[in-house]
């Protein structure tokens, strides 16, 4: 047994200074690197709090000196020893606890430990699969263990927050019915009900529309949600949201409410103070202008339309583009008119890979407009290209006629690539550039499966004087939607939602979905909106996304304690897994062959 841990610790590894100088100290920790220099073992003993140098001196405790020899990295050790300053010349700048070192009269070895794959340091170049398959010591990394810290911080801020404006935390079902936002579901198989499936949520959206049923008038809750959908750098399977809604507020209050939810996040993690209220985009302004519903506002670097001057020039490609419906687009690259041919064609085979036919080109010089498909364009044609993207001598047009979503998606990403390898996004002071997009449609057409799909989700309000086109043009009905944008990113989405009854039947029948299919999948649902339902409506926050904003990570696996592999396994638990044939004969599922 450890006496020492009897004793307890006195102070943290991060914790000591000049001014505990001659004091009698306990600490705890891991040996995160330990030498020998003329007989005197230095080690900094780390935890999470700090390094501090402890020193085994055997004019202090030869028994001390002589454990500390043995002493490996990672070990765990325990140690009591008295505070003294660093010699001159000696003290370490860099550490909080870089006056002083500790000389040990005490040592214990809590644990001793196999030496790691990879060392705990902040540079260490260990791959990824490494690191995820032995997740417990790449969190030890203070780096890593940083952005847990801000997002416990976060996560403090926001219930204070939600809790001083009334909202109560009320939990919801993790087994549960599926809940329709667009990705498949994760099932798990009933074994009392043979053959029926829960579904885990994608979302809490029908409970926390319920509890609005129910009189709660402001919920929130911090909340898993899972989804089997294709993953990418800022998407997980299982991932966390701020799920908030609210009864009878009016929208400009509810964003007013949410946008101190975000000013006081921004403070407390960052002490960075934000400027509420943010922008509001309209859908339709996003895609313009930006080329995505997602606009990242730090830059410039606008799209312009230009159909009008495709369709007028002699540019057979853009023209024959215009003329089966299509959109022309431009957009010009700052300085970019130095480019080689090399990079130039680097930038069409990018388009191509983003599904355009191909990309034009043209050079702003002190010569004028100069590109291989110049001679195309008439009189003053591209001077007018130039002036709507705002073009400067020096600059590159680049351009795309294609079907609309496909010039405005192509150039959209274009942008937003160039400007991170040119540099646009670096200096600070516009580091956090939010804003509400708003307007989107309801519903888009789905050539594929022949149907309409909600943009949102089924329960998200219509326009109310776009109800009647439900009858004729669907597409064109406006949603009480709402998304909010950082920096490129969608950190939350929301919309006022339907209340009354006979609009969420029209919405499912819009959808595709019969009377009877809609009582099957929803009859509970429906049926809660005819006992008296306030108007409502709320918001869900990707907590995760916006703590790789605060903490800058380029992954969501680095603010998430223990993430899933783009392949949606979890390394380091071997998840999923087979699982024996007694247990699947229980729940009575045949024809799944557990791997071995
Ligand atoms: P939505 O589907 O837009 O809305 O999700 C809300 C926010 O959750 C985050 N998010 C994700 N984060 C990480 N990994 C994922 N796979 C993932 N999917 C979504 C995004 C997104 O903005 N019930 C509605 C909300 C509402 O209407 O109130 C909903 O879930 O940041």
């Amino acid at each position: 047994m450890s006496t020492l841990l009897d004793v307890g610790r006195t102070h943290n590894c991060g914790e000591l200074r000049a001014a505990d100088v001659g004091s009698e100290v306990v600490l705890m920790g891991w040996t995160h690197t330990n030498r020998d220099h003329g007989g005197l073992i230095f080690i900094d003993l780390r935890d999470r709090y700090g390094l501090t140098q402890v020193v085994a001196d055997p004019s202090y405790s030869e028994d001390a000196h002589r454990l500390a020899d043995r002493v490996r990295s990672e070990w765990v050790l325990a140690l009591k020893g008295k505070v003294i300053a660093r010699p001159e010349g000696m003290a370490n700048p860099n550490l909080a606890t870089g006056e002083v070192e500790v000389r040990i009269t005490e040592l214990e070895i809590l644990s001793e430990a196999t030496t790691p794959p990879f060392p705990i340091d902040d540079e260490s170049t260990a791959g990824e699969t490494t690191r995820l398959e032995y997740r417990y010591l790449d969190l030890r990394r203070s780096a890593l263990r940083e952005n847990f810290l801000l997002r416990h911080r976060a996560t403090q801020t926001i219930r204070n927050y939600l809790t001083e404006n009334d909202f109560v935390d009320v939990e919801t079902p993790v087994l549960t019915r599926s809940t329709p936002e667009g990705a498949r579901d994760y099932l798990v198989p009933s074994r009392v009900q043979r053959g029926s499936f829960f579904a885990l949520p994608q979302s809490p959206q029908m409970f926390k529309q319920i509890l609005m049923v129910a009189g709660f008038d402001r919920y929130y809750q911090i909340v898993r949600c899972f989804r089997d959908e294709d993953l990418r750098a800022d998407r997980q399977p299982e991932f966390t949201q701020i799920d908030v809604e609210t009864s009878f507020m009016n929208r400009e209050s509810f964003f007013g409410m949410m946008e101190g939810l975000m000013a006081a996040i921004w403070k407390e993690t960052l002490g960075v103070e934000l400027s509420p209220p943010f922008a509001r985009v309209p859908y339709d302004e996003a895609i313009e202008r930006y080329g995505t519903d997602r606009p990242d506002r730090r830059f410039g670097m606008e799209l312009a339309t230009i159909s009008d001057i495709a369709a007028a020039s002699g540019f057979k490609v853009f023209k024959g583009a215009i003329e089966k419906g299509g959109v022309a687009r431009a957009m010009a690259g700052p300085g970019m008119a130095s480019a080689s041919r090399k990079e130039i064609d680097d930038i069409i085979a990018r388009a191509i890979e983003l599904g355009a036919g191909g990309l034009a080109w043209v050079k702003r010089t002190e010569k004028g407009y100069e590109s291989n498909i110049a001679k195309f364009f008439g009189e003053g044609q591209l001077e007018e290209i130039g002036a709507r993207t705002g073009a400067k001598v020096g600059d590159l047009l680049m351009m795309v006629a294609d079907k609309p979503e496909v010039s405005a998606a192509v150039l959209g990403q274009l942008r937003q690539e160039i400007a991170e390898r040119i540099g646009l996004l670096e200096g600070g002071e516009k580091k956090f550039e939010f804003c509400w997009v708003v307007d989107f449609p309801l519903l888009e057409w789905n050539e594929e499966e022949g149907r309409h799909f909600a943009l949102h989700h089924p329960f998200t309000a219509p326009v109310p004087e776009d109800i009647p086109l439900f009858d004729t043009e669907p597409t064109r009905i406006r949603a009480l939607a709402y998304d909010m944008v950082l920096n490129g990113l969608e950190i939350g989405g929301g919309s006022t939602r339907i209340h009354q009854r006979e609009v969420q039947r029209r919405m499912f029948e819009a959808l595709g979905m019969d009377d009877e299919e809609a009582e099957r999948r929803f009859g509970f649902f429906m049926e809660a909106l005819s006992y008296g339902t306030p108007p409502h409506g709320g918001i869900a926050f990707g907590l995760d996304r916006i703590i790789m904003l605060l903490t800058g990570s380029p992954s969501i696996r680095d603010v998430i304690a223990f993430p899933k592999t783009q392949r949606a396994v979890c390394l380091m638990t071997g998840a999923p897994s087979g699982v024996d044939h007694l247990q699947l004969r229980e729940l009575g599922i045949r024809g799944a062959q557990p791997p071995r």
